[in-house]
């Protein structure tokens, strides 16, 4: 786990999508896994812009929403496909048969989720999984006592949840109350996770989850565990920090190693 702490939101993306565009140097098939929300707009933007100036090609990318209302069709206007659409997908070269969605209404929920846990297990797995944060310190639709190791399902959101979102909806009918989710047990198993947070709001989830045990009740904190598991976040979501002034130092001193090694073995030559 690695804490970024940045100045502002842009800096904030601005960082999340350097690793991202490192990512996709690498190599071809870049798998990403996707969040919706407000937060991670500012990386979809410049993703955006990398691909119209900087030809940042997406045809050989494949994309993987991280969860869904359910009992809302695609095109709704609240759906995560119609999002993911508007704010991503329709701006870039990415393929259609390339974009993988969990569905508002599908025939069969089991074996929906079933078949979405084995499209990534097919395609080799996801490279680097977006997230985002709630206030209770969700990561997807994974709500505290989510089990740690769960997969793609449905769950049932919390009245929190369902009061927040009601004035999206225009009838009192139309709020979801369910969702699909990837799993926490999904999400770890991404090679490398970025959750970003940003604002005031989202202090004490990100001081729970960075500092904090492990717990259910605060599920980002399982990403303890995780080896390559990166939040990036702005000044005012590590304001609660105990030890933000070391974060920072260690991640201002890291690309420093080399040279550290370097003066040492000159000395001992
Ligand atoms: C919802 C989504 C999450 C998202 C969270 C925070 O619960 N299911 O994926 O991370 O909201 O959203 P925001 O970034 O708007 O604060």
């Amino acid at each position: 786990m690695e804490v970024i702490i940045k100045k502002d939101y842009s800096d904030m993306c601005d960082e999340a999508v350097r690793l991202i565009h490192q990512t996709w140097q690498k190599g071809e098939n870049l798998v990403l896994g996707l969040a919706t929300g407000k937060t991670p707009l500012g990386v979809y933007d410049r993703l955006i812009r990398l691909h119209r100036e900087q030809q940042m090609d997406f045809s050989d990318v494949l994309a993987f929403s991280l969860d869904e209302y359910l009992g809302l069709p695609d095109n709704h206007s609240q759906s995560f496909v119609f999002y993911m659409q508007q704010n991503f997908y329709q701006h870039i070269n990415i393929k259609e048969e390339n974009i993988f969605h969990l569905r508002g209404l599908p025939d069969h929920i089991e074996t929906h989720c079933r078949e979405y846990e084995t499209k990534i297990q097919e395609v080799g797995g996801i490279d680097i999984q977006i997230l985002g944060i709630g206030e209770n310190g969700h990561i997807g639709f994974n709500e505290p006592s989510s089990s740690l190791s769960s997969r793609t399902r449905v769950k049932t959101l919390t009245q929190e949840t369902i009061a927040a979102n009601a004035h999206f909806f225009h009838h009192q009918d139309e709020i979801p109350r369910y969702c699909l989710t990837m799993g926490i047990g999904t999400i770890m198993e991404s090679r490398m996770i970025l959750l970003l947070a940003s604002g005031e709001e989202k202090s004490a989830a990100i001081q729970q989850s960075i500092e904090g045990p492990i717990t259910a009740s605060v599920p980002a904190s399982i990403l303890q565990l995780h080896p390559q598991a990166k939040f990036i976040i702005d000044e005012e979501a590590a304001s609660k920090l105990a030890r933000k002034s070391y974060y920072k130092w260690v991640y201002e001193h890291k690309d420093k190693v080399d040279d550290f090694l370097a003066k040492k073995r000159k000395r001992t030559d």
